[in-house]
């Protein structure tokens, strides 16, 4: 089959790979019909490409049709349309009854230290081929899977593998109250989706961002935005003024660590850059990752008293956090990887009776598996107006 792999940094290609095969009882075998391209990728082309090896497949946002089933996958049948969950979760250990499945304690990563294992995330989640791909083995299927209705496009669904449920906890850690205020920093495909959300569910929302076409999409939709181009140093100030003078009552961090602004621990990120995987992986997990400005922009904004809460990824144990601002305005702190499967029953309603978070048009391209290495340089260059790419395999 064909299937977008990782070569190095900033290089994909599509690649002929071996079909995948049932290797468990519990494994399915999906035929994909719409994958799309996360920012969370685009960190494996960077800041993390020491995690990854030359051929490995891409991808975690994948839907598609079940065409072949183990003998213990539960409900799930041939010809069953499904949406696959990012994460690898078996729905029945401690932390899946828990709700979360992000931290599933059959699939966790023991050796790295991490988690629940992630389709096409790198040796830190496993390794698991991913889904940009023809054809995606999907572990754990008797759990890791979302059946979806026949009489929908493609469009209504994919983005329940991973931008509805991330951007839905992101608001949902946010714990805005009834009729307040919410920052969004970052208008990519996460933030953007977590402002359709919030304006949903009845707050105020304000958007922040530097890529003109990301701000001009969700000022379409009626969310107040900031340019960070023009605020650069005094964005606090500017949503204060926005906000009583007081800050909003929740930020969410839609940007991660790769965050445009001050670079703090560049310096470690470019050294592991230089050196051989074997010495870059540790010091990359032991130290910093990269920019944390979006991070502290949070923590200054948000007013006392508040929550953020961080939906961008983040990795390094000795990134600086603000500790004293962060006690003294007494905040809150959320975070972590979506746990898909928590989500899911409260999206769905949205995505059944019409499509008020406008699912139908959120792609911004649409293009052939083969387009996979054009259209991950235009996202990540945040050019063309690329916000959210759906692969068809
Ligand atoms: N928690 C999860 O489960 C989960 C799931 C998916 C994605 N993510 C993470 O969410 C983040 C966003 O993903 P995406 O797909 O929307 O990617 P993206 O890279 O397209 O979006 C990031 C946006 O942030 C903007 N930005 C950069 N620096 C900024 C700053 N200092 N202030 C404000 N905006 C800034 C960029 O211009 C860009 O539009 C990534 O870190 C990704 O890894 C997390
Ligand atoms: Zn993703
Ligand atoms: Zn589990």
């Amino acid at each position: 089959m064909r299937a977008v792999t990782w070569q190095g940094k900033h290089e994909v290609s599509v690649e002929s790979v071996p079909d995948p095969t049932i290797q468990a009882p519990t494994d399915a075998i999906v035929r994909v019909t719409s994958t799309g391209i996360c920012g969370s990728d685009l960190h494996l082309i960077e800041p993390l490409a020491a995690f990854m090896d030359r051929g490995d497949v891409m991808g975690h946002e994948t839907m598609g049709v079940v065409v072949e089933v183990g003998g213990q996958t539960g409900e799930l049948r041939v010809g069953d349309r499904v949406v696959v969950p990012f994460q690898i979760a078996c729905g029945s250990c401690f932390m899946c009854t828990q709700l979360l499945p992000t931290q599933c304690e059959t699939t966790q990563v023991r050796d790295q230290g991490t988690g629940a294992a992630l389709f096409g995330y790198s040796k830190l989640y496993g390794q698991v081929p991913g889904g940009q791909a023809e054809y995606l083995r999907v572990p754990q299927a008797q759990f890791t899977h979302i059946k979806v209705p026949e009489d929908l496009p493609d469009d209504r669904f994919v983005y329940l593998s991973d931008v509805l449920p991330t951007a839905w906890q992101g608001v949902r850690y946010a714990d805005v109250p009834d009729g307040g205020s919410l920052v969004v920093l970052g208008l990519g495909p996460i933030g953007d989706m977590a402002c359709r959300i919030a304006q949903h569910q009845g707050a105020r929302v304000i958007g922040v961002d530097l890529v003109p076409e990301r701000l001009a999409r969700v000022r379409a939709r009626g969310v107040e935005v900031v340019d960070l181009s023009e605020h650069e140093d005094d964005l606090g100030d500017a949503i204060r003024e926005m906000t009583d003078g007081r800050g909003p009552d929740a930020v969410l961090d839609a940007v991660g660590m790769e965050a445009h602004g001050a670079p703090v621990t560049t310096l470690v990120q470019k050294a592991g850059g230089l050196l051989p995987d074997a010495l870059a992986a540790p010091l990359i997990k032991n130290a910093g990752v990269d920019r944390l400005s979006a991070l502290y922009s949070a923590i200054d904004i948000v007013r006392r008293g508040g929550t953020v809460s961080l939906s961008g990824v983040y990795g390094g144990a000795a990134d600086p956090i603000p500790m004293m601002n962060v006690f003294d305005k007494q905040l809150q702190l959320r975070m972590g990887q979506s746990n898909v499967k928590r989500w899911a029953p409260e999206i769905m309603p949205l995505l059944l009776d019409g499509d008020p978070l406008g699912c139908d048009d959120f792609a911004t391209d649409r293009v052939p598996l083969e387009d996979a290495p054009k259209m991950y340089d235009a996202f990540s260059n945040k050019r063309d107006g690329v916000v959210k790419v759906l692969l068809k395999p």
